[in-house]
C-alpha cells in the first residue's frame, strides 16, 4: 500500500491558497503535517490568521506557524486589492480553535521534516522567504526533502508587474535561493494557473454540495472573482495555489517540462521574472520541472472532491 505524500504547505491566505489548505487536508494522498505563513497577500497576522480560520471552517487541526513578515531584500508588500482588506474577503468565517505553534516557520519545517519518517515535499503558495531561509538554515535537511512544489513565476507575462508573478515579485531573493538550491523543483506558474478557472459551472458544482464549508467557498471564489474581473478583466479568477499541490497528488494533471529557470534580480523593469528557458538557448543546466498544460477537468473533480469528503 502507496503511503500519503507528507507535506508543509507554506502560504499566504488567501482565497487560493484557502483552496491549497483544503485540498491538503482532505485528499487520501497527502499528509499534511503542517502548515507556515508568510505575508503576502496580506500582512503576515492577517494571512496566518486566515490560516487558522479555513482551518476551524474545515475542522483541520494541524500545526500553524507564523514565518516571515518581510522579504530577504526590502520590505513586505501586500495584494489587498484581490484578496479584501482581511486578505480572506467574501464570507463569514469561525474564530481560530486552536493556539499557533510557538515556533516560527522555519523551526516548525526543520523539526516536521526531521521527524518524519518519509521525505518530505514542501508546497510554497506564496513568497519564498520561509523556503529560503529554511534552505540556509538547514542544509542537513536537504536529502530529507522530496520535491518543492511551488506556485510562482510564468513562463510569459507577470500579473504584478508586466514581466513578475506576485509571489516571485514579492521576494526575488528567496526566489533565487530556491531556484539555485539543486533540490527537485515544480514550478506551477501562471501560464498553467490560468487554466484553472473557477468558471460558473464549477461554482455551481461546488454549491450543489450543499454543506456550510461549500457554501462558504462559493462565497469566497465570487468575491475573488470580483476582483478578478475588476483588476484584471478576467471573467473567471485562476484558483492558482492549489495547482502546485495537485501535481504532486497525480503528476498527470499536467505536463511538465524539464528547463533552465532563473529569476531576474536587477532589471529595473523586470526584476522578479522568472526566466524559462524553454528552447535551450542559454545553454544553462536544467533546473525546474515547468507545469505546462492542466487537465482542467482532473484538477476540479480532484478538488470538489476534496470539499465533498471535508463534509463541514
Ligand atoms: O500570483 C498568484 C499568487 O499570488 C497566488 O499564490 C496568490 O495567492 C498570490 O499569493
Ligand atoms: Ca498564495
Amino acid at each position: 500500500m502507496t503511503l500519503p505524500t507528507p507535506i508543509v504547505l507554506d502560504c499566504d491566505p488567501g482565497h487560493d491558497d484557502a483552496m491549497a489548505i483544503l485540498l491538503a487536508a482532505a485528499h487520501p494522498a497527502i499528509e499534511l503535517l503542517g502548515i507556515t505563513t508568510v505575508s503576502g497577500n496580506g500582512s503576515l497576522e492577517k494571512v496566518t490568521y486566515n490560516a487558522q480560520r479555513i482551518c476551524a471552517l474545515a475542522n483541520i487541526t494541524v500545526p500553524i506557524a507564523r514565518g516571515a513578515n518581510d522579504p530577504m531584500a526590502g520590505k513586505a508588500s501586500a495584494a489587498p486589492t484581490i484578496h479584501g482588506a482581511t486578505a480572506l474577503d467574501g464570507a463569514e468565517l469561525p474564530e481560530p480553535t486552536f493556539k499557533l505553534s510557538p515556533l516560527s516557520a522555519v523551526e516548525l519545517i526543520a523539526d516536521l521534516v526531521r521527524n518524519c519518517d518519509r521525505k518530505v515535499t514542501l508546497i510554497p503558495t506564496g513568497p519564498l522567504t520561509n523556503i529560503a531561509m529554511f534552505l540556509q538554515a538547514h542544509p542537513e535537511l536537504h536529502d530529507r526533502i522530496e520535491h518543492i512544489s511551488f506556485m510562482g513565476g510564468s513562463t510569459e507575462r507577470g500579473n504584478w508587474t508586466p514581466y513578475a508573478e506576485f509571489n516571485i515579485w514579492a521576494d526575488p531573493e528567496a526566489a533565487d535561493i530556491v531556484l539555485r538550491s539543486g533540490l527537485p523543483l515544480i514550478m506551477s506558474g501562471l501560464n498553467i494557473t490560468h487554466q484553472a478557472l473557477a468558471t460558473s459551472e464549477v461554482l455551481d458544482r461546488i454549491s450543489k454540495l450543499d454543506t456550510k464549508l461549500a457554501h462558504t467557498i462559493v462565497d469566497l471564489l465570487k468575491f475573488f472573482a470580483d476582483t478578478y474581473r475588476d483588476v484584471f478583466g478576467m471573467p473567471d479568477p485562476p484558483v492558482h495555489d492549489p495547482v502546485a499541490l495537485a501535481i504532486i497528488i497525480d503528476i498527470t494533471v499536467a505536463k511538465l517540462v524539464s528547463a533552465p529557470v532563473s529569476v531576474e534580480l536587477t532589471g529595473e523593469l523586470t526584476r522578479g521574472a522568472t526566466v524559462v528557458d524553454l528552447h535551450g538557448t542559454t545553454g544553462q543546466k536544467a533546473n525546474v520541472d515547468v507545469a505546462m498544460e492542466l487537465d482542467v477537468e482532473k484538477f476540479w473533480n480532484m478538488l470538489i472532491d476534496a470539499i465533498a469528503a471535508l463534509g463541514a
